[in-house]
């Protein structure tokens, strides 16, 4: 049951149009269930067009792939929590990586018993398997440290920048030779330098910068397969990678607008290492003492407010205080109270983690706003309310030069008339980095599970205010 190369080829462009359609749905909440609907469909068309083309050996291999493949990926997604989905997208980075220096190896050996090498298809091989091996080392770097296995400190060691540059030098240099000579001993080191290599570049990464690493590996692990599409000759395989590899790099370069970190500094390795330990200006401002407050007290003033935001962040994904927000937003709506959500582009631990989770709570999309449209609303707000996020809010990231955030463009919660910050105790967010905001004269602290505070303010405002 083989159908013919041409019927394969318009399969293939069918599948890659809605490959690019299920793109353009993801870049807004509102059609990101179809793009991912038309995601699938173009995945599916692509399954079959493969299964039952002319290149399929064995059958058993690929069911039994497919089968295992199945239960363990749906295992896995059904088991994973909201909140370790990079881990688990750093997991499957890996794989990517992993098959693209085992497709490479393999090609390699088979072509090579039936004479088949030449020039161009080796220089792919080398590349397929230094991109496949750096994706492969540096994705499972970035799984250990945000899974809490490895440290989420930034290791670092005299000219790391140059050990980078050296080895990458070699593994290039091997490739080559590997390319002209087809040695053996060449491929082993070029894997062996480049899995090395992987490692180098991620381990020096702090855990605040994990996210824009884990989308930047998204982007290697697309190039990886593109190399592989060169390989066995697959050109859907060719598009999907080049689709992947530009998207992850796009998505890698706007983070890090939203962190204001340099993009060439997370591709070598070792960005937003600089300061960590130096001394801040944290010290003095401990001095002051932190005001907390009752549930009652933001009650009472949000219930007569001009404008309430809401600044949502991981802890409201831990709690998973959505669904009450949403009821907070509705009760203070019944009162003419606007509420507005303010989204910071790396709020949570992963991109558009907040997105979703208001949308799963069906709180309408115009009363979301990114960080651009909404920093100019804050200082006109008679209250902000703080849901379990600490470092998008932390003026440190704007006042301390000496913090590790420095640089990083936050929401502006704390130019508001009063600001109450929803969380379970005085321990910092991701970056480790004390919260400067909760030193000021017009912030208080309510402390709890931010589900349990949120059905409290519901609760208080539905028995008539405080
Ligand atoms: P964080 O700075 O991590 O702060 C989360 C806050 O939530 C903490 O202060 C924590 O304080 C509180 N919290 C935790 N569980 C809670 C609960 N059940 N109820 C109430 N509060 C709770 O979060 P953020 O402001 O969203 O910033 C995100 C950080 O993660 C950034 O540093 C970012 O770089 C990093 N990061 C982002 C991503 C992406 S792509 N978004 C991926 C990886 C890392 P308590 O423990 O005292 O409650």
């Amino acid at each position: 049951m083989q159908i013919s190369v041409n019927f394969q080829a318009i399969a293939y462009l069918v599948s890659a149009v809605l490959f690019v359609l299920a793109l353009k749905g993801l870049t807004h909440p509102a059609s990101a269930r179809r793009g991912n609907y038309l995601g699938m469909a173009g995945m599916a068309i692509a399954i079959g067009a493969t299964l039952f083309g002319s290149e399929v050996q064995s059958y058993g291999f690929i069911l039994a792939g497919v089968v295992g493949g199945a239960v363990i990926g749906t295992i896995l997604a059904m088991r994973i929590k909201m909140t370790d989905m990079p881990q688990l997208v750093a997991a499957l980075h890996s794989f990517v990586g992993m098959a693209a220096v085992l497709v490479a190896i393999g090609t390699f050996l088979n072509k090579r018993e039936a004479d088949l090498l030449n020039g161009v298809l080796m220089g792919e091989l080398s590349a397929g398997i230094i991109i496949g091996a750096i994706t492969f080392s540096g994705s499972v770097i970035a799984f250990g440290k945000l899974q809490g296995i490895i440290s989420g400190k930034p290791v670092r060691f005299m000219g790391q920048h140059a050990v980078n540059a050296a080895i990458a030098i070699a593994a290039v240099a091997l490739g080559v030779h590997f390319a002209l000579t087809e040695s053996m001993t060449s491929l082993v080191l070029m894997t062996l330098l480049a899995f090395i290599l992987g490692f180098t570049l991620i381990i020096p990464i702090g855990g605040a910068d994990m996210p824009v690493i884990v989308s930047m590996l998204n982007s290697y692990s697309g190039w990886a397969a593109a190399a592989t599409g060169f390989t066995l000759q697959n050109h859907l395989l060719i598009i999907v990678g080049a689709l992947v590899g530009f998207s992850g790099a796009i998505l890698s370069y706007i983070m890090c607008r939203a962190m204001n970190r340099s993009i060439w500094n997370v591709i070598f390795g070792g960005f937003g290492s600089e300061s960590g330990d130096a001394p801040s200006a944290v010290g003095e401002a401990v001095e002051k003492g932190v005001k907390s407050a009752a549930i009652e007290d933001a009650v009472y003033w949000m219930e007569d407010a001009n404008k309430v935001i809401i600044v949502p962040g991981y802890g409201m994904a831990v709690a998973q205080a959505q669904h009450a927000m949403k009821e907070l937003m509705e009760q203070l709506e019944a009162r003419d109270v606007p509420v507005k959500f303010a989204i910071h582009p790396v709020a949570g631990r992963m991109p558009g983690h907040m997105n979703v989770l208001l949308a799963e709570a069906d709180i309408p999309y115009d009363n979301v706003l990114e960080m651009d449209e909404i920093n100019p609303e804050f200082s006109t707000a008679d209250v902000v309310l703080v849901v379990g996020a600490n470092d998008v809010v932390n003026p440190a990231a704007k006042d301390d030069t000496s913090s590790p955030i420095y640089g990083m463009p936050i929401l502006e919660a704390g130019k508001a008339k009063n600001v109450f910050v929803v969380k379970r105790s005085m321990r910092p967010g991701y970056s480790g980095v004390e919260n400067l905001l909760y030193y000021q004269d017009n912030c208080s602290l309510i402390f709890g599970d931010a589900k349990d505070v949120a059905e409290g303010m519901v609760t208080t405002l539905k028995g008539g205010g405080h």
